[in-house]
């Protein structure tokens, strides 16, 4: 059994696949080509990360197709439902890459306290001859500790930045629209993990207390951001927003305006409407600290998400392999 994996996959994901007798290919074939390519080489199972697009049209028109497999959480670049429909098993894997986009939603809760992305922009071109007004421009940061963090949508990411987030030392509120309460276990060291158990608020309540909100949420199903112009306006003065989950989740033109009347204190963004050419303008802000949808983009929630890809296909098609 062939498998076109497009978007790539871990060496430890391959060599799985490979044990048991699957071909796997890793050719990233443009989507033009896709469908073409899938039928050519008798494809049986497509395996995509966040861009290769999996839309009715590939259902369709390769019936050959058994399995669609998204290396990842977000499934929203696959018409899940239709080809489900067409008897074709979609998975993803939920649950490698958690930690990896917990520690960077920290890694830009940090970077806005103490004016990283800014600081890095401009001391490799002022940082000789404007040492010292740099220095006055970035003195005003705060520490994370004794801060409250508001996370929106609880689920596996949510808890993972929530834990990080309790280990320095921050407030957690959260809103969610399944779970009222989580037990949010901190592991210190080698030590027996502390649990840390949460209750969760109103959103109206969370964009009110949060000196950081950052949002865990998939993307809806009707296009709409999650955070506009009317909930930008209930945060805080002075407070941030970091998006690691959806581009729409934003509304960006809305961001614009709060982060240039000064509302917000600063914003982080690892995804963007319109991937993999976001808004250009975006890129130009200074209270923005940018990233390139890079939250699952580590060794080890790369090879977590390759295993765990491979034990779903194994488990599932290995007889016929
Ligand atoms: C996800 O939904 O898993 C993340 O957005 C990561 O997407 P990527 O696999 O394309 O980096």
């Amino acid at each position: 059994m062939k498998i076109l994996a497009n978007d790539g996959l871990s060496k430890e994901g391959i060599d799985a696949l490979q044990h048991a007798g699957f071909k796997v290919i890793t050719e990233g074939v443009s989507q033009d080509q896709l469908i073409a390519f899938i039928n050519q080489n008798d494809i049986e199972v497509l395996l995509v990360r966040s861009a290769t697009k999996v839309r009715q049209d590939v259902f369709d028109q390769c019936p050959g197709l058994k399995f669609v497999g998204r290396g990842g959480v977000g499934m929203d670049n696959i018409d899940v439902a239709y080809g489900r429909s067409k008897g074709v098993l979609v998975m993803n894997t939920p649950g490698a890459s958690s930690i990896s986009v917990a520690e960077l939603v920290i890694g830009h809760c940090f970077s806005l306290a103490r004016f990283l992305h800014q600081s890095n922009r401009y001391m490799p071109t002022q940082g000789v001859s404007e040492f010292k007004s740099l220095k006055k421009k970035y003195e005003a940061g705060i520490e994370l500790r004794g801060k409250t963090l508001g996370i929106v949508g609880m689920g596996r990411i949510g808890q993972a930045t929530a834990a990080y987030a309790l280990g320095c030392g921050m407030k957690v509120v959260y809103v969610d629209r399944s779970k009222s309460e989580v037990a949010i276990p901190i592991q210190i060291a080698h030590l027996d993990p502390i649990s840390v158990t949460l209750q969760a608020s109103s959103l109206d309540d969370v964009l009110a207390s949060s000196d950081f909100l950052t949002l865990h949420i998939p993307a809806q199903a009707n296009g709409q951001a999650v955070i506009g112009q009317a909930e930008l306006g209930k945060m805080k003065k002075g407070s941030f927003l970091i998006n690691t989950a959806r581009g729409g989740s934003v509304d960006e033109e809305a961001l614009k305006v709060a982060l240039r009347n000064g509302h917000l204190g600063g914003a982080a963004l690892d995804v963007f409407v319109n991937e993999p050419t976001p808004d250009a303008e975006l890129m130009t802000i200074d209270a923005l600290a940018l990233t390139p949808h890079i939250g699952a983009a580590t060794a080890e929630a790369q090879d977590r998400v390759g295993l765990e890809m491979a034990s779903i296909i194994i488990e599932h098609l290995s007889i016929k392999a």
